[in-house]
């Protein structure tokens, strides 16, 4: 991957990367879109980094079908499916250099996640430095790891210069958002799941209307989410978009930002809120 990154260097190529943990859906097809657009040559990653997942989640039973999104990668136009193995990303076992970024992963997921987001910035700054890309695309769907790694690349530095693209939330026809852990869900529960994406649209129609209490914005989202009793929120919150600080009154743009566990699946899911 190195040595084709640096050629493709030399010969002035525009990279665009998408990294992911596979079992591609039609949200990661949209980065590769997108990244096929934005650049000359195209790699997606597919790695399921054991190092952002906590000792009680699922990284063993993480859905995984190489062959499948092989096939996908390709209808989309890669032209490198990079997919190493836990040994050559790890060599020496977990790594003893961590790459952290204090506050923003103090808050929201990482409050119920520790230690992800630190596994989630030492691997991205890894591949960021084999792939080398001008343009590396993650999802709004994980806003907060969008804002993170934006961070992170910010802070450092990184040789290679790259520019991070958040690319709009993909969602199923009735609004919830495509994700790999989906498979997880039962059918039963998906009237209970929906209510994260329709609490999303009611909020932005409660803003539309003037409303701009933030809490009392979110009590409401919150209220109709607990409405199914399978449903378990970890937080239904109003963020300020760029220091994920919670706002009190809506000016400008503001993240509504959810995290709900249906029956032990946890979904996350965010929106714009825009005042005018
Ligand atoms: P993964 O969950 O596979 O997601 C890979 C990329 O696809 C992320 O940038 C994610 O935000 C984006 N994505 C997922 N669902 C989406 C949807 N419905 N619409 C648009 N984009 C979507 O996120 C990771 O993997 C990992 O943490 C990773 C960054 C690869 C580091 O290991």
């Amino acid at each position: 991957m190195r040595e084709v990154a640096e050629a493709w260097r030399r010969e002035r190529r525009r990279i665009a990367f998408v990294p992911t943990m596979g079992y591609l859906h039609d949200g990661h097809r949209r980065l590769l879109e997108e990244g096929r657009r934005r650049g000359e040559r195209l790699v997606l990653s597919v790695f399921v980094n054991p190092t952002q997942f906590g000792p009680n989640e699922d990284f063993e039973r993480y859905p995984r079908d190489l062959a499948r999104d092989a096939a996908l990668a390709e209808t989309a136009g890669t032209d490198v499916l990079f997919a190493p193995t836990g040994a050559e990303m790890y060599p020496f076992g977990a790594p003893a250099t961590r790459v952290a970024v204090a506050g923003l992963t103090q808050t929201l997921c990482g409050r119920a996640r520790p230690g992800h987001f630190d596994g989630v910035t030492t691997v991205v700054a890894k591949l960021l430095h084999i792939v080398k890309p001008h343009v590396a695309l993650f999802g709004e769907k994980d806003f907060q790891q969008l804002v993170v790694v934006r961070r992170m690349v910010q802070d450092l530095d990184l040789d290679v210069d790259v520019e991070i693209a958040g690319i709009e939330t993909v969602r199923e026809p009735d609004g919830l958002a495509m994700s790999s852990r989906n498979v997880y869900l039962d059918p039963s529960d998906r009237e209970a799941t929906l209510s994260l994406s329709r609490g999303i649209a009611w909020a932005r129609e409660a803003v539309a209307a003037g409303e701009r209490r933030a809490a009392k914005i979110a009590e409401v989202v919150r209220r109709s989410i607990e409405a199914h009793p399978q449903n378990e929120i970890d937080y239904v919150t109003i963020v300020d978009p760029e220091t994920l600080a919670d706002v009190e009154e809506i000016r400008g743009e503001a993240r509504l930002v959810l995290a709900v566990r249906v029956r032990g699946t946890r979904l996350i899911d965010n929106g714009a809120l825009r005042a005018c």
